[in-house]
């Protein structure tokens, strides 16, 4: 089908949808703008083949996203931290989950030495994760093994980007959540994988040098 056809369908398919779910649930859309509750703060890759109710089975409502090239948590990422905070201090979400994939172009593009023009800088953040893991990622042989490798270990950095920020480390002090946990999803069967990290260790290591519950400097 040609994509202007296709794209025509979009809103066609729009009323066609608001019609089965209105019959389905008829008060869906009167609690759905009432408020959102979600238990989950998902941070995803913006890959058009992984979608975080979709991979998880939640509906509408029940998970706050956000999604950028290699899931990432950058430390001056603006946006990224405003879905942290808003997440943890107003919507108090239970878990934050950090999800890579396997077959990640941003991980890939990361491996390969090219300039990729304006997104350097980005690149780079995904390529300092590397560095910091060179030393097993340059001793897997089969680069589609390191490869994966690579997605899994960028994912776990990223989880400890999560860790680092104030809002997670006073919220889980206080109240023992959010919890934070680190998942790769295979595209090849849809599967998710956890990455089991421990979060206490992680969060003792951390906080030798990230400590931020101390209160503010005055
Ligand atoms: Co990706």
């Amino acid at each position: 089908m040609q994509s202007k056809e296709l794209y025509n369908k979009i809103l066609e398919s729009n009323k066609k949808w608001v019609a089965e779910q209105t019959k389905k649930e008829p008060d869906f859309f009167t609690q759905i703008a009432d408020g959102q509750h979600p238990e989950y703060l998902y941070i995803g890759c913006s890959d058009s083949r992984v979608h975080a109710n979709e991979i998880m089975g939640l509906k509408n409502g029940q998970v706050f996203v956000h999604r950028n090239i290699a899931n990432m948590v950058i430390n001056t990422d603006l946006n990224a931290l405003s879905v942290i905070n808003y997440g943890v201090e107003y919507l108090n979400v239970k878990y934050i989950i950090v999800c890579g994939h396997y077959n990640c172009g941003g991980v890939k593009a990361a491996m390969e030495n090219l300039d990729y023009g304006i997104l350097n800088p980005w690149l780079r953040c995904i390529r300092d994760v590397y560095r910091l893991h060179q030393d097993e990622l340059d001793a897997i042989e089969d680069k589609n093994k390191r490869y994966r490798r690579f997605v899994e270990v960028n994912t776990y950095e990223q989880c400890l980007n999560v860790l680092k920020t104030a809002e997670v480390q006073k919220s889980y002090y206080e109240t023992g959540y959010p919890r934070v946990v680190g998942w790769i999803y295979d595209l090849h069967d849809g599967s998710l994988i956890d990455l089991e990290i421990d979060m206490e260790k992680e969060l003792s290591k951390i906080r030798k040098i990230y400590d931020l519950t101390k209160g503010k400097r005055k």
